[in-house]
C-alpha cells in the first residue's frame, strides 16, 4: 500500500493508474477505520481495479461546540487495517494541504439538507460535500463508495454528482451493525459501558417501526410515534428527532411504503447517534456483524 498526503501525488497516482486502464475506486473517510469501512472497501474492490481510501478530519463539517477536536484519530492503526483490506493507495493529506486559506467558494445542498440532520447541523453538509468535491477533483475515482448508515449525506452526495456531472458512479454499502443492532460508527468509541447497552435501544425502535409498517401502518406520524415510544423506555437516550422520508429527495411522506427511508438521531449521554432503516428492509441479518454475512446493493 503507498500513502501519500500531497494532494498534487494523489492526483498523479490516480491518473497513472487510469492511464494503465485501471478503474479507481475510492472509499472517502474521516478514519479510526471499524469494520463498515472495510466493507466499503470490499464494495470498491469488486467494482474497480485499485482502492484509494482517503483518511481526513474535515473541520468543514463540524460546526462549533461539535467534536471535531476529540474526533478519534488512530492512523497507525488505520494504516495497518487499510493494508490488510487490501487498500492500493492511503490518501492522508493534513488540513493545510487541502485548505491552504479557508475556502471561501463552497458546495451547498439545497434542500436536500432541509430536514433529518440538515437543519441541526448548520453547515454540515455544506462541509461535506466541498472536501469530497475536493477529493473527487484529487481521486479522479471512476466508483466511490459510501455508507448507508448516512443516508442522507449519500443521497446529496449523488444528487451533487448527478446535478454537476461529476464524472463518478457512487455506490452505497449497507450498514454494519453490532450484534445488538447498534449501527457501526467511530463514534461509538465514546460511550461508555451503560451508554453503549442503551443505545442498542435505537436499532430496535427502528425495528419496532419496521414491525408495525409489516403489520399494515403506514401512517408516517404513527410509524415515527412507535420509535418515540420505544426509545422512551431508555431514558439515558434523548431522540432528536424521527422522520420517514422519501430516500431520494429527503422530503418527509405522510404515507409510508416500502422505500420508505425511517432515519432518527439520538443523544446518548454527550454522543450523538444517527441510524436509519428503509422501511421494506428492516434491517437485514446480514447487516449483523455477528452473522458475518456478505454485503449486498
Ligand atoms: O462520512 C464521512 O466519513 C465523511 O462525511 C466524509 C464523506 C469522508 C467527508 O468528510
Amino acid at each position: 500500500m503507498i500513502e501519500l498526503v500531497a494532494p498534487e501525488e494523489m492526483r498523479s497516482w490516480s491518473r497513472r493508474q487510469r492511464a494503465e486502464g485501471k478503474r479507481v475506486g475510492f472509499v472517502p473517510t474521516m478514519g479510526y477505520l471499524h469494520e463498515a469501512h472495510l466493507r466499503l472497501v470490499d464494495r470498491a474492490r469488486k467494482l474497480a481495479d485499485v482502492v484509494v481510501m482517503s483518511i481526513f478530519v474535515n473541520p468543514l463539517q463540524f460546526g462549533p461546540g461539535e467534536d471535531f477536536e476529540r474526533y478519534p484519530r488512530d492512523l497507525e492503526r488505520d494504516r495497518a487495517a487499510a493494508a490488510a483490506r487490501g487498500v492500493d493507495c492511503l490518501f492522508v493529506p493534513a488540513v493545510r494541504d487541502l485548505y491552504p486559506e479557508p475556502p471561501v467558494v463552497r458546495v451547498v445542498p439545497g434542500p436536500l439538507a432541509d430536514h433529518l440532520c440538515g437543519p441541526r447541523r448548520p453547515g454540515h453538509f455544506e462541509g461535506v460535500l466541498t472536501v469530497v468535491t475536493k477529493l473527487f477533483h484529487l481521486v479522479e475515482p471512476d466508483i466511490a463508495v459510501f455508507g448507508r448508515k448516512d443516508a442522507q449525506q449519500a443521497a446529496i452526495i449523488r444528487r451533487m454528482v448527478e446535478d454537476l456531472n461529476f464524472p463518478v458512479a457512487i455506490h452505497v454499502a449497507p450498514t454494519v451493525r453490532e450484534a445488538d443492532g447498534l449501527a457501526l460508527s467511530s463514534r461509538n468509541t465514546y460511550l461508555n459501558p451503560d451508554e453503549r447497552k442503551a443505545a442498542a435501544v435505537l436499532a430496535r425502535a427502528l425495528q419496532a417501526a419496521h414491525q408495525r409498517f409489516r403489520a399494515g401502518t403506514s401512517d408516517a406520524a404513527t410509524l415515527c410515534q412507535v420509535v418515540r415510544d420505544t426509545v422512551a423506555h431508555e431514558p439515558s437516550v434523548r431522540l432528536e428527532y424521527v422522520e420517514a422520508v422519501n430516500p431520494r429527495s429527503m422530503a418527509p411522506v405522510a404515507q409510508a411504503s416500502s422505500e420508505t427511508l425511517l432515519a432518527l438521531a439520538a443523544w446518548v449521554g454527550r454522543t450523538r447517534l444517527i441510524d436509519n432503516i428503509v422501511l421494506g428492509e428492516g434491517i437485514g441479518a446480514d447487516e449483523i456483524l455477528a452473522s458475518g454475512a456478505e454485503e449486498r446493493d
